[in-house]
């Protein structure tokens, strides 16, 4: 197939990781005999650099014009002190999930056979197995409700708005992922192929959703848990729904995180309970995720952020972009053979013992391999040398 993907490598490690995601994504095609444009685009503190603004209008409109978009990481100190509204993390991504309508964020966070060690549960925990699929509200909540400052500078609110309608769309989203993640056929949703996945092997129990809220408190929450177990009960009876309260669902994710199966929530516990999911399964610099909505096609980035400690020293772990474009492949082009060959790369090259810092062992033996090192030993294994 012919895609037109755009590249926004953004700041810190942001470019080093996407070059190495942009050498999959090459040897896929050249592997499988498809033809992928890739364009770079300017975003973040880098665009801000280059001409004033996080987001420039040729960004995004190259992204809206795209099939999908790849993006590394925005942010870091030297755009700390300008305006809120102008910030990397405002103006660029948070403009962009809204503009795409990119309504769902799906961040897999699993535990790889080779990097068990690489948790810090207890082995017994880990053993039961860790296999989640968070599924996070993107474009609702605080982040996105209205923000004001006092005069005097001394109060603050953010508000957090939800309406029904946002909470069903993204209830729907996990409610499907639940049944997809257990190899029952859905009807794709129209406008996108969403592949079943080939090869998962199939659980013994039924798909289960937890939704997490603080419905002990807040309003907001309220309105999410009746509007969730509606839908479950008109449309989705057949998979397992649980309500759980955030507080309780950061605890359990610790405490025995091999009974969650899919997790939906709002947009600022999922980003949260996302950062504590990547740490039980090892590291951050794993775990990928997918931005779906309206829009065709999607974004695609790793759950980290720009690392701007680690930024140009070549060690970051670019695994995470990786495992990103493969969920591009799977869900942007329904090409599920590709994003399986992508996945089965990387379980490989880790099998094998090759590490980057992040992952290596504490002995430092071997010892880790570089940023690019690690991206060449993924293409060498899709490409079969
Ligand atoms: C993430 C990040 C972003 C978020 C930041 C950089 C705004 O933490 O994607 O999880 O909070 O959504
Ligand atoms: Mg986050």
């Amino acid at each position: 197939m012919k895609a037109n993907i755009v590249l926004l490598p953004g700041d810190g490690v942001g470019p080093e990781i996407v070059a190495e995601a942009a050498k999959a994504l090459k040897a896929v095609a050249t592997r499988f005999g498809h033809d992928f444009e890739m364009t770079e685009h300017p975003v973040g503190g880098a665009a801000h650099d280059l001409c004033g603004d996080c987001l420039p209008d040729a960004t995004l409109a190259a992204c809206k014009a795209a099939d999908a978009v790849l993006l590394g990481a925005v942010g870091g100190p030297k755009w700390d002190a300008l305006p809120p509204e102008k910030r990397p993390e405002r103006r660029a991504l948070l403009t962009l999930r809204s503009e795409l309508g990119l309504f769902a964020n799906l961040r897999p966070a699993k535990v790889w056979d080779a990097l068990k060690g690489a948790s810090p549960l207890k082995d017994e925990i880990v053993a039961r197995g860790i296999d989640i699929l968070i599924v996070r509200e993107l474009t609702g909540g605080a982040y996105f409700g209205e923000k004001s400052r006092s005069a005097d500078r001394k109060s603050a609110y953010d508000v957090t708005p939800y309406s029904a309608h946002e909470i069903e769309r993204v209830a729907r989203i996990a409610f499907e992922a639940a049944r997809r993640r257990h190899g029952r056929a859905i009807a794709p949703r129209p406008g996108r192929a969403v592949a079943p996945q080939p090869g998962r092997a199939v659980a013994p129990r039924p798909p289960k959703v937890t939704s997490v809220d603080k419905a002990n408190v807040l309003e907001t929450s309220r309105l999410w848990r009746e509007t969730v177990t509606a839908l479950h009960a008109a449309e989705y009876a057949d998979v397992e729904l649980e309500h759980m309260y955030v507080d309780n669902a950061a605890m359990q994710l610790v405490r025995d995180p091999a009974r969650f199966d899919v997790i939906l929530t709002e947009n600022m516990f999922g980003d949260i309970l996302s950062d504590e999911a990547s740490q039980i399964t090892g590291s951050i610099g794993m775990l990928p995720s997918a931005s779906l909505g309206t829009a065709k096609g999607g974004l695609y980035e790793p759950i980290h952020g720009s690392a701007p400690d680690i930024a140009g020293k070549g060690i970051a772990n670019p695994l995470a972009t990786i495992l990103s474009a493969a969920l591009m492949l799977r869900h942007a082009f329904g090409l599920a053979a590709e994003a399986d060959a992508v996945e089965q790369a990387v379980s490989d090259v880790l099998a094998s013992g090759v590490r980057t810092a992040d992952i290596a062992s504490p002995s430092g033996v071997p010892s880790a391999v570089s940023t690019s090192e690690m991206g060449d030993a993924i293409q060498a294994a899709l490409s079969g040398s």
